[in-house]
Formats: structure tokens, sequence, C-alpha cells
């Protein structure tokens, strides 16, 4: 595979309109969900990145046909004789996982390898298998991968949530619209994105009602009552938040289209408390700012709080804010690796277990800098366009995953950016 780096001089002003896609974290749960509609569903809005390819070989493995025009995904489920995603995949993206729910409701069985650790943290999927185990299924690991089966059918329950887990909370809402009888979820995440799911759900047969709440419920339906459907994306709001950082970085204006302003209520009040000024329309988000960056202390948490995905962004601002800022990283550990790459640029920050103290400076420098995962990758390039000189960002496969085109989105607000191939890097 060539590897191309980003080439990125700084000191640019990020102005203008830029649409968002579709929410990866969305598309890939919808993707997965077409499984329980057993024929040809098509899904809109769908993002160009890896990571819905790999979610394209997962279901492609399970014998489904998955075809793509435009931002529009053609699934048929028809032929899925398979329940196995072998390690091979999963490795290569840990979301492969949220096929385990429809996997078991369309077939009371089910073999996904286990995703191992991973950059941010251990990411156990331990209240995945509580929850689906609440529902009557039962798991035996044989040698790395999961088994599940339902010896007695799959049954509504009533289950909490140890922690409101996106993830688990997928992977239950998918097998119970197939489980007999009701089940309850309690401390269910609240993610626009689970609210998505849920709507895609119900347009395919099921009866879900509270999503996008701490608690969801579900009236159970047979799985012939399930049927294929056509679906929209909802926007990516990180996406969104990325660029809303750029324009708050560089003063703008610039506005995102295409997201609900509804899914950032807190980025939006951080870039307030941060002196900008933002504005809300139906589907758009405009930030400006005219004054220096106030500092202001940040922790994330799960939906409605502060996402965990914008904590490298904010981290940015923060490093070139008036004062001292306290970021704090509940939902993840191990998530401040991109504050190492930053401080090669000049930022001066503190870490203490789960805590960064930011102490902000007046000026970043380029320098070469790896991404080290995906948002971490996209605020690199950020800091890139602000900071004296060049900056050249590597690794690259990060920010592919989650981001279509975001050189080019870049290059089309103002910044003067290019992807060339490592080897056309001079010694
Ligand atoms: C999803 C998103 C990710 C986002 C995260 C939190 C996708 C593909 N990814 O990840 O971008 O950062 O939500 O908003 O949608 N945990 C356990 N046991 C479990 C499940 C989770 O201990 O069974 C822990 C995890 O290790 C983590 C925390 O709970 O520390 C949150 O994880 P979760 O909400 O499940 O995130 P994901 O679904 O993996």
């Amino acid at each position: 595979m060539n590897q191309e780096v980003i080439i990125v001089r700084g000191n640019n002003t990020l102005a203008g309109d830029v649409q968002v896609a579709g929410a990866k974290n969305s598309a890939l749960k919808l993707m997965a969900a077409a499984l329980l509609g057993q024929g040809p569903s098509l899904l809109h809005n769908v993002p160009h990145i890896s990571d819905i390819d790999i979610m394209a070989e997962v279901l492609e493995r399970l014998g489904a046909t998955v075809s793509r025009e435009g931002h529009t995904l053609a699934i048929d489920t028809t032929n899925v004789d398979s329940c196995e995603t072998p390690y091979e995949l999963v490795s290569k993206m840990r979301a492969s996982i949220s096929v385990l729910g429809p996997l078991i409701g369309r077939f009371g069985e089910a073999r996904v390898a286990m995703p191992g650790g991973c950059q941010i943290g251990a990411r156990k999927i331990d209240m995945h298998l509580v929850g689906l185990e609440a529902l009557g299924v039962r798991f035996e690991v044989d040698h790395g991968v999961l088994h599940a089966t339902t010896p007695n059918g799959l049954k509504g329950a009533h289950v909490t949530l140890e922690f409101p887990s996106v993830g688990a909370t997928e992977n239950m809402l998918m097998a119970s619209v197939v489980a007999e009888g009701i089940t309850a979820i309690e401390n269910a995440a609240c993610e626009p994105e689970i609210e998505d799911l849920a709507n895609m759900l119900n347009a395919m047969g099921a009866k879900v009602a509270g999503a996008g709440t701490s608690l969801i419920e579900v009236e159970g339906v047979p799985l012939s009552a399930m049927h294929p459907c056509e679906h929209t994306t909802v926007g990516d709001r990180i996406e969104a938040g990325t660029f809303l950082v750029g324009g708050a970085l560089t003063g703008g204006p610039l506005t995102v289209h295409g997201v609900d302003p509804a899914f950032l209520p807190m980025a939006i009040m951080k870039l307030r408390a941060m002196g900008c000024d933002v504005e809300t329309g139906e589907d758009w988000v405009r930030v400006s700012r005219t004054e220096p960056l106030t500092s202001v202390d940040i922790q994330t948490l799960p939906h409605p709080g502060f996402p965990t995905d914008l904590q490298a962004q904010f981290m940015l601002l923060a490093a070139l804010a008036d004062d001292v800022s306290v970021i704090t990283e509940n939902v993840f550990e191990n998530r401040f690796m991109f504050a190492a790459e930053l401080m090669r640029m000049g930022a001066d920050i503190e870490l203490d277990d789960h805590h960064a103290l930011v102490r902000g400076v007046a000026q970043l420098e380029g320098a070469p800098v790896s991404s080290t995962d995906l948002r971490a990758g996209a605020a690199l390039v950020l800091a890139g366009i602000v900071a004296d000189g060049e900056t050249q960002v590597h690794h690259l496969e990060h920010i592919d995953r989650g981001y279509e085109d975001y050189a080019g989105k870049l290059a089309s607000l103002g910044a003067d950016i290019r992807r060339v191939a490592v080897s056309a890097l001079g010694n």
C-alpha cells in the first residue's frame, strides 16, 4: 500500500461553508441492522470512509451483497447463510462486534471473534454479554471466538446497564427487537446514533420506544415481521464538531451544514465559553471568533455530556487559550496519546492519570507528527493549520477510517494542505 502523509502550511484561516457526511458511528450499526430485514435495504448518506468498507466486507462474508452508488449503499441480506465473523475482520475494526446482536436475532446463533485490546484502553465487551445473557443468550469462548447460542429462544427482559455503553445498548437493541415479550434497557446510552438505529429498526417493523433517552422499551416482534427498508443516516456530529474547532481556532466564520445542532449541546456550550460566537439553524452551525480564546474545563461523559470523540480537538483549542484548562477523560482510559504529539508542536500539557492540565501558549510550531487514532489525527491536521511553518501528519489510515475527504474539505475552507505519497518526500 502506498502510504501518504498530509502536508499543511500553517497560519491559515479556515472560513466558509462545509457539508458534513453521514455519521460513521450510525452508518456502521445501520448496516449491521440490515441483517434483520431479509432482503434489499437502501441506506442513504453513508460516508466514503474505510470503516464502512470493512463493515461491507463483514456483511459480504456473511453472504450479503453490498453495492454503493454515491452516498447510497444497497445491502441485500437475502442470501446471508453464515453467522461467523472472523478475527481477521474484527481485528481491523472493533465495531464489527455490532453484528453480534442482529446475527443472534436472525439465526439464534452467532460466532464472532473476540475483539482484542485497542489503543484507547481495554474496551471490554462484558456489558454486551451481560445484556444479551439476560435475553437468554448463552456464550462460550472457543479459541478466541465468542460462540452465542439461544437454547430456549430470545426472551424479553428488564436490564440495567452498569454504564451507558453505546455498543452494548446497540447490540441489546438489535437482538431484543425479535425477542419474545417486552425488553426494557435502563441506563441505556442516549447518543443520537442510538435514536437513528431505533428509527431504522422501527421502519423495518420493530417496536422500539424511548431511544435517545436512558430508558428504551422494546416490544418484541417475530423475525418474520421484520422487513428491509430505506433509511437516511443522520449527520456526523463529530465531523461537524471537528470543523467547528477549526473555525474557532482560526476565527472563521465557518459554517457546517448537514447536522442537527441539538446533537452538539456541550461542544457549542464550550465553544461559547471559550469566547466564540456560535449561531445555529435547523441543520447548520456557524462559529466565529474575534476575541482571544479563553481557557475552559472539560470532562468527557456519555451523551448529552461532552463527547470523548471531540476531546483531542478541544485540547488543541485549550492549548492556545489564555490560561490553564483542565481536561478530564472519563469514558476511555489511555486516550491522551494525542497530548504527546501536540507537545512536539510546542503545547504545554501535563498529564495526571485521566486529567490533563493544559497551559495555553501563544503559538504552536509545525513539526512532523503521527496520528495515534482517528480523532487525534484530525486534530493534528488542525494544529498544523494554525501552527507556524510546515507540519507533516503521518499515519493517515486513522483519519481515513472516519473522515471523508478531510484534506479536500479543509482545502475548500482555505487551508494550504495536500496529501503526498511518503515515497515522494525528500530524505
Ligand atoms: C462508541 C463509538 C466511539 C465513541 C464511544 C463513546 C462506535 C463505532 N464507536 O464506541 O467512537 O468514542 O462510543 O461515545 O460507535 N465498556 C466496558 N464494557 C463493555 C462496553 C464498554 O467496560 O461491555 C467501556 C469501554 O471500555 C469504554 C466505555 O465503556 O471505556 C465506553 O464504551 P462504549 O460506550 O461501549 O463505546 P463503543 O461503543 O466502543
